[in-house]
């Protein structure tokens, strides 16, 4: 099927220099209907808009707070009236690229900032599979692409930190786990583990503090938020048939297995 018959859901997509931006905008290039969804609705009906300007294809931008199950109810039945209106094809692709970290060393975090960085990584990944899944799998065709971090799989390292890496380790198991139950109906379930990207959630490091991330990368510099939706629009892709349950690393080897 040709992209044109599908569209990609991805959260986190309005922050200009973010991964989600470069995503959806990696999706449309290729042909790919795009729902931009982000805190903000304004923004993300605005981004939506110059997306379908500048690519030529339906684009849809609605608020959501994948932390919260209202906010993201809301959100999939606005999705649904699109494509029961006809004015997006199917979706046929969900990125769970909404997220916050946090630099706070263990001893000072508080139980809200747990809470905090859980629920908007963790928790929002499982509400917005959740929304998005049952139609993936009606229409027997589906790419779940979850937004981890190499803090996940060396323990931070980056920026973020314990609630952090713990949100993101959370992620991992939900898609193998998700990936195992489901995988036969035709949706696969994937995830991503950038190691530190160009985009503005590093807010308030210092200039030592990246350049001692980019001292630790062997290819010595952070990733462009394209590098990173190269893989996204890979895993969305037919190409991606056959992987599920994994992890793609994208790091510049700042951690090899
Ligand atoms: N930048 C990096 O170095 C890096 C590395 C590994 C993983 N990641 C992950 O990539 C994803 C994107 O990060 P980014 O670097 O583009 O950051 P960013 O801060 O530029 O973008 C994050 C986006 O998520 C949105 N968001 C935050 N909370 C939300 C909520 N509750 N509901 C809906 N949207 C919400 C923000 O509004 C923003 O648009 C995050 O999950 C992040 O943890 C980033």
């Amino acid at each position: 099927m040709e992209n044109s018959q599908r569209t990609a859901v991805l959260t986190g997509a309005t922050s200009e220099q973010g991964i989600g931006l470069a995503a959806a905008r990696r999706l449309a290039r290729q042909g790919w209907g795009v729902v931009v969804l982000d805190l903000d609705q304004q923004k993300s009906e605005a981004v939506a808009a110059q997306i379908a300007r500048e690519f030529g294809v339906p684009a849809f931008g609605h608020a959501v707070d994948v932390a919260r199950e209202q906010s993201v109810t809301l959100a999939q039945e606005a999705v649904a009236r699109q494509v029961a209106d006809l004015k997006l094809p199917p979706v046929g692709a969900l990125a769970n690229i909404a997220g916050i970290t946090s630099p706070v060393g263990f001893l000072d975090t508080t139980v809200e900032l747990w809470h905090e960085v859980m629920n908007v990584n963790a928790t929002g990944t499982y509400l917005m599979t959740k929304a998005f899944l049952p139609g993936m799998l009606e229409n027997k065709w589906g790419r779940v692409i979850n937004m981890s971090s190499v803090s996940a799989q060396r323990g931070g390292g980056v920026f973020g930190k314990v609630p952090y890496s713990s949100a993101k380790a959370a992620i991992l198991g939900f898609t193998k786990a998700l990936a195992r139950e489901i995988s036969d109906g035709g949706v696969t379930v994937n995830a991503i583990t950038p190691g530190a990207v160009d985009t503005n959630i590093r807010v308030g490091s210092t200039d030592e503090q990246e350049a001692a991330i980019a001292a630790g990368i062997p290819i010595g510099r952070t990733a462009t938020t394209d590098e990173v939706a190269s893989v996204i629009s890979f895993l969305a892709s037919e190409d991606a048939s056959y992987l599920t349950g994994t992890t793609i690393d994208i790091n510049g080897g700042s951690h090899m297995h």
